[in-house]
């Protein structure tokens, strides 16, 4: 969607994955003052996202309008978005579309103008557009679309600009059709914190899943399912949604945070923290606030990274991922998703450099983006990986190797 917005995947924090419905303004504004006091507002942490559960179960009878809880928000909504901007963040609201949002609350199916000219009146930067309740108005690309573009149409109409964020969990072949009216575009059902069980009964391609209310996408089922689908992403296309971050809620290991955030951030997805910011430890806070791996995610004009292969490595996989970066630089990454460490892994230049061979010829300058590591490669990098971890590089093309006696050359 060319709204001008979402250059780069949108970066901040939003309170479902920890709070759910249990939210209100003392919520919203201790996380948004504790991102600031932490410096990830500096990061480019810069959007505060409130999720469902934020209204009254009825529209106003008399003005349609739906109706902030006064009992969650005290000093009223505005009052605390515009706490929220003065802080110097920008501020997203969710509706779904729908005719209830996912936990009963007024949805905006049917009433796509009405709240896209209250939610600008709000001066809102960010609507995350849910997809419960939909009426059955869904199935088909076309039919989703339909549903989705007339709330587009509604925020363009206000003439405010507003970053459009569908959740539509990878439905309908959303990588598709949606570039054109949005700024990115879930592609899963709801994560959750855990590394990699896979759930047969419940797969992560539906939303409904009542063993596990909803939330039955783990992080490496997330990483498998959206790695092709994200592919699709770009400045003017949308950014791939792998759905909010889980840093830091206290599900996973350090070293599975790492490849989490690792992963999200390669792949280009957005970057919404799902944590209690204000009470978050400094091993997560150092997490989040890597910005060699921020850079990545945030780099201009450069594509989502692909996967290279997938190895069966003692109980589990080792995955390669790479991507060029817009200045010439790459990015690579592997997964170690056994519960061995993968100790000396050669990972060859022919398997990272896939669309130009002539970069095998060359020398690498490889830093580690977690260790901050820096050694000079030739030919291949040397893996080594602590269970469920993430070793991740980024390269900077040195010297030709005929340039160099001590390498042979072809
Ligand atoms: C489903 C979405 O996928 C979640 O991210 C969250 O917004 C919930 N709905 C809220 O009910």
């Amino acid at each position: 969607l060319d709204n001008g917005l979402g250059k780069t995947p949108p970066m901040g924090w939003n309170s479902w994955n920890r709070y759910t419905c249990d939210i209100n303004e003392t919520v919203i504004l201790n996380n948004a003052e504790a991102m600031k006091e932490l410096g990830l507002l500096k990061l480019g942490y810069n959007y505060v996202i409130m999720d469902d559960c934020w209204s009254k179960r009825q529209r106003d009878p008399k003005t349609g309008r739906i109706v902030p809880d006064p009992e969650k928000f005290p000093n009223g909504i505005e009052n605390m978005i515009e706490k929220i901007h003065n802080m110097g963040f920008n501020f997203g609201m969710y509706s779904s579309a729908g005719k209830y949002t996912c936990a009963g609350y007024p949805g905006s199916l049917g009433h796509e103008e009405i709240d896209a000219k209250m939610f600008a009146e709000w001066k809102i930067d960010y609507l995350k557009y849910d997809n419960c309740f939909n009426q059955g108005r869904s199935g088909s690309p076309l039919i989703s679309y339909q549903r989705y573009e007339a709330m587009s149409d509604a925020l363009n109409k206000t003439g405010h600009p507003i970053f459009y964020a569908l959740c539509q969990w990878g439905e309908d072949q959303v990588w598709n059709w949606a570039s054109t009216i949005a700024n990115s575009w879930r592609v899963t059902g709801d994560i959750y914190d855990n590394f990699n069980r896979y759930d047969i009964r419940c797969p992560c391609e539906t939303y409904d899943c009542p063993s596990l209310q909803g939330y039955h996408c783990s992080i490496m089922n997330i990483v498998n399912k959206a790695t092709p689908l994200v592919q699709k992403a770009g400045p003017n296309s949308g950014w791939g949604d792998m759905d909010m971050l889980e840093v830091g809620n206290g599900g996973m290991s350090f070293d599975e945070y790492i490849t989490h955030f690792t992963m999200w951030a390669i792949l280009k997805s957005p970057m919404i923290l799902g944590n209690d910011v204000s009470s978050m430890s400094r091993e997560h806070l150092a997490i989040v606030s890597n910005p060699d791996v921020i850079a990545v995610n945030q780099d201009v004009g450069s594509a989502p990274a692909n996967r290279m292969w997938k190895k069966h490595f003692v109980d589990g996989f080792v995955h390669l991922f790479s991507g060029s970066l817009s200045n010439g630089d790459w990015v690579v990454a592997v997964v170690n998703e056994a519960t061995e460490p993968l100790l000396e892994m050669n990972i060859a230049f022919s398997d990272i450099f896939t669309d130009n061979h002539d970069n095998e010829k060359y020398t690498w300058v490889a830093k580690d983006l977690w260790t901050k590591e820096t050694t000079t490669a030739a030919r291949y990098l040397t893996a080594n990986v602590v269970p469920h971890g993430t070793q991740v590089w980024r390269l900077q093309k040195s010297m030709h190797l005929s340039h160099n006696k001590n390498y042979w050359v072809s």
